[in-house]
């Protein structure tokens, strides 16, 4: 089977986006992969430091090796959102596909730096592993919003520059890039996302790729919430990876409710998150479609 590189590699060359969704219990963990294997679409499943506290960061690589070594499924892990050196050792040590180190809340400079250190260490100990990181304030939180983020980066003079990225990308060799292009953590819960800047997207892809000699895969955090149009428009930008989390926790809550309020006397667990688990896996599958082009 294809490693994650290579599955990037080529959605890159199809122009496509793999989707990430982030799980932290088994029943989005089910959802997501059985709504990938029913469209034959490869797919990253994410989990930040909290969510691999909670499923268990050895049961989470443990469940992906089943799939992908039993079931030829590919199922890619990342350990996503890890602030320190600490957490990074623990998914290298765990056996991760990929880590995504987040040092944007850093002047640009000590990112630049500790991201470096990451690499660096990641490389060492096991090359196969992908190393992203992430520039720019997108807010943190995958959480229903009244606000924007404190300080987060939407007007066109806060976003990453094309320089920005090459200099952060020079700097650390990282495998892949998430810059702040619009894009924002978390939703609102009944008005539209920030605009995705997409000329800058392409622009940031084109200085990328002549400054490296390749092209460096960019990754969309914050896509809860943007519409079905945004997100195409900003794959043929030059999107690669795009990361979902905040619908899949209102449906993971919205398919709860719904199965308490129908069975009010229902103690059997798989009878009620089978609510949760049916949510998630249409808007998954929905997403999937449209990052995949099926
Ligand atoms: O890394 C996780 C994502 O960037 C999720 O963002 O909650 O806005 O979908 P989201
Ligand atoms: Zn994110």
């Amino acid at each position: 089977m294809k490693n994650l590189r290579e599955i990037i590699a080529e959605a890159e060359k199809k122009k496509v986006a793999i989707g990430h969704f982030n799980v932290s219990e088994l029943a989005a963990f089910r959802a997501v992969t059985k709504a990938a294997r029913d469209l034959g679409v490869p797919v990253i499943i994410g989990t930040s430091e909290g969510e691999r506290d909670f499923i268990d960061i050895h049961d989470a690589v443990a469940m992906v090796r089943d799939l992908r070594e039993k079931h030829g499924q590919p199922v890619f892990l990342n350990a996503d959102h890890t602030h320190s050196i600490e957490k990074v050792k623990e998914a290298v040590e765990a056996g991760y596909d990929a880590i995504l180190f987040d040092g944007a809340a850093l002047p640009f400079e000590e990112n630049i730096q500790k991201t470096r250190e990451v690499v660096t260490y990641v490389k060492k100990m096991a090359p196969q592993i992908l190393v992203e990181a992430e520039i720019g304030n997108i807010g943190s939180g995958s959480t229903i919003r009244k606000e924007l983020p404190h300080g987060a980066a939407i007007n066109p003079e806060d976003l990453t520059t094309p320089e920005e990225a090459v200099r952060f990308v020079k700097g650390t060799e990282i495998d892949l890039l998430a810059p702040a292009v619009g894009n924002i953590h978390g939703m609102f819960a009944n008005a539209p996302e920030p605009a995705l800047d997409n000329q800058r997207i392409k622009l940031i892809r084109e200085a990328l790729r002549q400054a490296q000699g390749k092209p460096v895969p960019l990754v969309l955090h914050g896509a809860s919430g943007n519409t079905d149009e945004e997100l195409k428009t900003a794959i043929t930008a030059g999107i690669s990876i795009i990361h979902i989390s905040t619908e899949i926790r209102v449906a993971w809550r919205k398919g709860v409710e719904k199965s308490l309020e129908e069975k009010p006397d229902e103690v059997t667990p798989y009878k009620l998150l089978s609510g949760a688990e049916n949510k998630i896996y249409e808007i998954v599958l929905a997403r999937l479609k449209l990052f995949s082009g099926r």
